[in-house]
């Protein structure tokens, strides 16, 4: 029963969103400790941004007469479906980025679902942690409410396209502390900060109890 988790920032060890969804699988192993779990990290390790449009281009030419590049990208996209189908649970650490969805989340988002074929549920019913953090506030009466056009997003994949059992952890102000604009916002961005590692355990214990259910059930 495999744990597959992705990160995609880019900012390394200062990451807020592999810190948490650190906390996430380190709480899952804490009671399974021997559960196999797959990461990519494509922060680190980028999908190829010219393999979503090779592999969806090679959907219109017969397998004979694609090109090696167009092989290696169907390649790439079928893998990547499978590996996400065949977890049984993901923690995905996808933060804002510019507004938006990071560019690792959304190539490997296209290239699944050119693999995983377009409207296929490949994670039905599977449970799947979201990590997600942002720099800023977008909360309701902020000046920028409805500027975050990465957590919408991701859950419509998520769920309603893919069919996951969405679990969300957010973090936001992670900026406070290293931005000084946002000095004056020290206390609610501690309070969140503290909100979010204890939802990230939560959401820890609940993959290992679903582990525990699953197993007892086969
Ligand atoms: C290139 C870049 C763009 C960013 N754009 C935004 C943004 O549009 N809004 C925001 O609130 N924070 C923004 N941030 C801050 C990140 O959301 C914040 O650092 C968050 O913690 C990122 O997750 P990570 O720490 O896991 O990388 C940006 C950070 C970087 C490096």
């Amino acid at each position: 029963m495999t744990l597959l988790r992705l990160d995609t920032s880019i900012q390394g060890d200062r990451s807020a969103s592999s810190a948490l969804a650190d906390l996430v699988v380190g709480e899952y192993r804490t009671a399974h400790p021997d559960a196999p779990v797959v990461t990519r990290h494509l922060g680190e390790n980028p999908l190829p941004a010219d393999a979503w449009a090779l592999a969806y281009g090679a959907g219109f030419v017969p397998e004979a007469e694609r090109t090696a590049e167009q092989r290696a990208a169907t390649e790439l996209a079928t893998a990547l479906a499978d590996e996400a189908r065949s977890a049984e649970m993901l923690v995905l650490a996808m933060p804002l980025y510019n507004y938006g969805v990071s560019q690792h989340a959304k190539t490997w988002i296209d290239l699944a679902i050119v693999g995983g074929g377009t409207g296929v549920p490949i994670l039905e019913g599977k449970p799947v942690v979201l990590v997600t953090t942002r720099g800023g506030s977008y909360a309701e009466g902020t000046p920028r409410e409805g500027w975050d056009h990465n957590t919408d997003y991701l859950r419509r994949i998520l769920v309603d396209i893919w069919g996951a059992d969405l679990t969300v952890v957010e973090r936001e102000f992670t900026l406070v502390g290293i931005n000084p604009a946002l000095d004056r916002f020290a206390e609610p961005a501690a309070a969140m900060a503290a909100q979010a590692e204890r939802e990230a355990v939560e959401a820890g214990r609940a993959l290992s109890s679903a582990r525990a259910l699953a197993a007892a059930a086969s």
